[in-house]
Parts: structure tokens; sequence; C-alpha cells
């Protein structure tokens, strides 16, 4: 997720919590020389993320630079690349990119056409919304991704207009099973071992999950999900200062601390008294305290 997880992040949760196959990074925003920023050459620097399972990510409509990005990936050593097709920021729309290449299907065959007409250095993904303004889109974009060999599509349930909050269609994913779609991964809302099991009892077929928030808010959900324990308090606080110490090593104490409240809001969301506690925390413990302390 773009802002928030970064290698530090993934290494730290992957030792205290794990569960999880593949952790995803967050986009690169591609320009014509394929020059990545000080982030994003980090966060995807195979020495930062060794012994995880990465993905990377890329933002663009010019195929010829993703074609140099996959080429690019499969030097550093990842053998998959996925296309963001579902970003919604209007920094990213305004430009055509993310969920605003949903808009134009005679777009999006020809992007694919060429970019499958090459040899590929790396497989690619997508992950895409099921619209930009209506889910009613989901059927011609659906006959447009069957028509390619990705190596998977994830699908966050809702369209560009319904943002991360608004209204959401899991059967739009049943209907991708249905049609054939290459290894088809439902996301969007998934915060509970619940919501999975509802999610596997109304399609049974479903073979992989993305989680994005419901992971931040309860870092061992997928743990959970393999049917190991909740996270206990021992543990959350261990995650805790373990990211602030990472991420005080790379910035400054000030920012760091703003990044693990920034995390930490998606824990304590809907509870006003946490919040206000952890607004007025002034150091690690005292955001610690914060979130632990009944
Ligand atoms: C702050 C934030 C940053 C995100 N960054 C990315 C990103 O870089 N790439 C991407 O594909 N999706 C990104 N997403 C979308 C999530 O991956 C996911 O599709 C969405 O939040 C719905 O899933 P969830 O309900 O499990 O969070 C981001 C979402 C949020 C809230």
């Amino acid at each position: 997720m773009e802002g928030i997880t970064d290698g530090i992040l993934r290494s730290v949760h992957r030792e205290i919590f794990g569960g999880v196959d593949i952790y995803c990074l967050p986009f690169h925003k591609l320009t014509q020389n394929l020059s990545l920023t000080a982030r994003e050459k980090r966060d995807i620097d195979p020495e930062r993320n060794k012994g995880l399972n990465v993905l990377p990510q890329a933002l663009t409509r010019d195929p010829e630079q993703l074609l140099a990005w996959l080429a690019y990936i499969s030097r550093l050593g990842y053998d998959c690349g996925d296309l963001n097709l579902g970003c919604p920021s209007p920094t990213v729309t305004k430009r055509g990119r993310g969920s605003a290449m949903l808009q134009d299907p005679g777009f999006l065959v020809s992007f694919f056409d060429y970019v499958f007409s090459h040899r590929l250095p790396a497989s690619l993904s997508v992950k895409t919304r099921i619209g930009y303004d209506t889910p009613e889109e989901w059927e011609r974009i659906l006959e447009i991704l069957a028509e390619f060999p990705f190596d998977h599509v994830t699908i966050h349930i809702r369209t560009m207009k319904e943002q991360y909050t608004g209204a959401k269609h899991p059967e739009a994913f049943d209907t991708a099973v249905r049609k054939g779609i290459s290894h088809p991964v439902f996301n969007g809302d998934l915060r509970t071992t619940e919501d999975v099991e509802t999610l596997k009892a109304r399609c049974p077929e479903t073979e992989a999950v993305m989680i994005g928030r419901g992971l931040l808010a309860d870092p061992a959900l997928a743990r959970r999900l393999r049917g190991g324990a909740e996270a206990s308090d021992e543990e959350l606080a261990a995650w805790y200062y373990a990211l602030y110490d990472g991420w005080k090593q790379q910035f400054d104490p000030v920012l760091a601390l703003g990044r693990i409240k920034k995390l930490m809001e998606w824990s304590g969301e809907g509870d006003i008294r946490r919040r206000r506690l952890l607004r007025r925390a002034k150091d690690i413990e005292g955001c610690v305290r914060a979130m632990l302390e009944d």
C-alpha cells in the first residue's frame, strides 16, 4: 500500500506474524527513462526483501514503459510484475493511468495486444477494479482480461467511483471465476476470518485473496486464516517497537513516529478514545500504551 508498506514493514511482519504467501509492493510510477525514485529503488531492492516473496507493481499507460520495467524487475530476479488498473487517485487518473485505463476498452485491447506480442521478460499480472463509473462495465472488461495470459488477476470488487468505502460487488468476482479468468484473486474489505469464510462458502473455487487494510488493522489476520493464533499484546508491542526502530534508522524520529501513528490508526479505527490517546502520544512508548492498555 502506497505510503505505508515498505521493506521494513514486510520483514518485521513476516518475522512476527507470517501467514502471507506474497507481499505486494506499492506501485512504481513509470517514466520515459524508467528513473525510479530513491524510495522505489529501496523498496524493490532484493537485499531488503530477502526471504520474502514479493510482487512489484507498475503504474503506466505506455506499453513500452511496461516492457522496459518487466525487463528491469526480471534483471533484479523477480519473475512476475503487476500492472495497476485500479488506483482511483485523481493525480493518477487525470493522466489516464490506474483505473482510468478501464474507461476505454479499445485502448485496453490494443495495450495488451502490444504487450503480449512480445516475449515477456517476466510474467504479467493485473490488479483491477470492476469498472470506472458503473459495475455494468465489468462484463466487457472481463472479456478483455480473459483474452490474455495473465499470471493472475486481482479484483477489487468496486468501481473507481466507489473508491474504498462505497458499495461493493462480490458477485463480480464469482463472474470472473465462472468466465475462467486465469487465477482470480479476491480483494476488498476482508477484515476478519469470517469474511473469508463467507467468501469461500459463496465461491468455493476461490484460490487466493489479497488483503490490504484488514492486515494493517490485524497483522495476525493471515496467520489466523491458516488456523494460527490471534495477535498477543506482546507480539503487537514487538511489532510496533521493531517498526519504529527500523523507520527511525531510515527517517528522522519525528517522521518515524508519524508513520507509526498512521499505521496504528488502521487498528484503532472507530475507537475514539484510543485515537485521542494516540494523537496526544509524544513518543513510541505513549503510542504503544494508547494501543494496548485497556
Ligand atoms: C493508503 C492506501 C494505499 C494503497 N496503495 C495501493 C498500491 O500501491 N497498489 C495497489 O494495487 N493498491 C493499493 N491500494 C488499494 C489496496 O491494495 C486494496 O485494493 C484496497 O484497499 C481494497 O482492499 P482492502 O479492503 O483489503 O484494503 C491502496 C489502498 C490504500 C488505502
